[in-house]
């Protein structure tokens, strides 16, 4: 199977379900959150500023866009409807935001409409990314901002020893659900080519703590998908989700990957 998150809206709603799930146990995580605040509060962004999200997901990402960035209004905009739904719910009561189902490539919006565009773990997914920085420039106003924030998803790693059986599933999960591995490390070129300025290009680590809520749906997931391609009976798969499960309350769990944000300026 194909990365899942490249086309989301047209996989079975159990499959979107189970992803808005760890989507949201992501985004809720401290470390997570840490890794927003450190890129979208320092934007300094002008009065009354339009925001939107590419790739909205759940929507929270997008509130941290009037949160966390200071913009007066924030739209998101996601292919899949079950976190377009998921995100209109869960934020039903602020009437700052709005979510709607489309394509970051062909967003419908006219031109020139937003001071702040982010696309935050979207450019991975997203087969021929340039089309997306194309269609930001063509959103933005003159003087408006990109930020795009993603995983180094190379650096992705559960391992504490060599040969770690667990760190496999991390590397399976990486191999399977991401399109783009290098986007982070190709996107300051690519904004040049397309007219940007850049802006603070800054590294972030994420370390797994507490529970790893996020860590262990990764895991679960990867387990999953190894026994859908028969390459794990179920039984074996069971044990690595309850070895990730021990690791935990051992304390002994570690989970880490780099996240790098790229800051652009529409001149
Ligand atoms: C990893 S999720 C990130 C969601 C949200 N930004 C967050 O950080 O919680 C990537 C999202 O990008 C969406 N996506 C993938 N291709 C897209 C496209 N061409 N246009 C807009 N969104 C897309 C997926 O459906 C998915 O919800």
């Amino acid at each position: 199977m194909a990365d899942p998150y490249s086309n989301l809206g047209a996989q079975d709603t159990a499959l979107q379900e189970r992803i808005a799930d760890a989507m949201e146990a992501r985004c809720l995580e401290p470390a997570q959150i840490a890794i927003r605040k450190a890129y979208l509060e320092k934007l300094g962004l002008p009065e009354n500023a339009a925001a939107l999200e590419l790739g909205s997901g759940t929507g929270h990402v997008t509130r941290d866009l009037l949160e966390l960035a200071g913009a007066a209004t924030a739209h998101g905009i996601e292919p899949s409807p079950v976190m377009v739904r998921r995100a209109r719910k869960s934020f039903a009561d602020d009437d700052r935001l709005s979510f709607n189902t489309g394509d970051a490539k062909d967003t419908g919006l006219a031109d020139k409409t937003f001071d702040l565009i982010v696309m935050h773990t979207l450019l991975c997914h997203v087969p021929g990314p340039e089309e997306v920085v194309r269609e930001a420039y063509r959103l933005l106003k003159p003087g408006g901002i990109l930020a795009v924030c993603d995983g180094d998803y190379s650096t992705a790693t559960a391992q504490i020893a060599d040969f770690d059986p667990l760190d496999q599933l991390i590397k399976f999960m990486i191999n399977q659900n991401v399109t783009n591995l290098w986007i982070m490390r190709r996107i300051s070129g690519i904004l040049t080519e397309h007219g940007f300025q850049l802006g603070a290009r800054t590294g972030h680590g994420y370390v797994a703590e507490g529970e790893a809520a996020y860590f262990l749906t990764v895991i679960d997931r990867g387990a999953d998908r190894m026994v859908e391609d028969g390459l794990l009976f179920a039984e074996t798969s069971e044990a690595l989700k309850s070895e990730a499960r021990r690791r935990v309350s051992a304390k002994t769990f570690f989970g880490f990957m780099s996240y790098v944000s790229q800051i652009a300026v529409k001149p």
